[in-house]
């Protein structure tokens, strides 16, 4: 039988490193922030703090996944980016299953489970999301600002 206190899942550290890098500045600076309460809510986990210490992270997290999903929305409606739905979805599935597992860790407490599916989500799926979804829109962005840049002013 599995440790059910066994959460060595949980990677020592997580970062955000070059090579998830999408080419708009605003936007990798994001990625970067994120990535930093991502480290600190998991490490949070990983070191069994104590819901009072854990709480707060999972929220602060929240919040700027919030941010900046708002941010990416906005960037690709100013910019006309055809494949808006798609990668609105898949922000969408984050967020839904983010509040799921966050629901859980409140009702159950860190389970070695749980910690394998935060770090599905947390560390497997959002790095797909930044080299795929994320770079091809900062590749549109790019585009976009550089077709900018070259009009004519009137
Ligand atoms: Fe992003
Ligand atoms: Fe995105």
């Amino acid at each position: 039988m599995s440790d059910p206190s066994d959460l060595s899942v949980i990677p020592d550290r997580v970062e955000w490193s070059e090579r998830l890098l999408v080419g708009v500045p605003e936007i990798d600076a994001q990625h970067k922030e994120l990535y930093r309460r991502i480290d600190r809510f998991l490490r949070a986990l990983s070191a069994r703090k104590g819901k009072s210490e854990v709480l707060p992270l999972m929220a602060y997290l929240d919040d700027y996944i919030r941010e900046h999903f708002a941010a990416e929305q906005q960037m690709m409606e100013l910019s006309e980016y055809a494949g808006l739905g798609d990668h609105m979805a898949e922000h969408h599935f984050f967020e839904e299953e983010y509040r799921r597992l966050c629901a859980r860790l409140d009702g159950e407490g860190a389970t070695p489970a749980l910690a394998r599916e935060l770090v599905a989500l947390l560390v497997d799926w959002l790095d797909r999301h930044l080299e795929s979804t994320d770079r091809a829109f900062g590749a549109h962005l790019s585009r976009h600002r550089a077709r900018l840049s070259r009009r004519p002013s009137a």
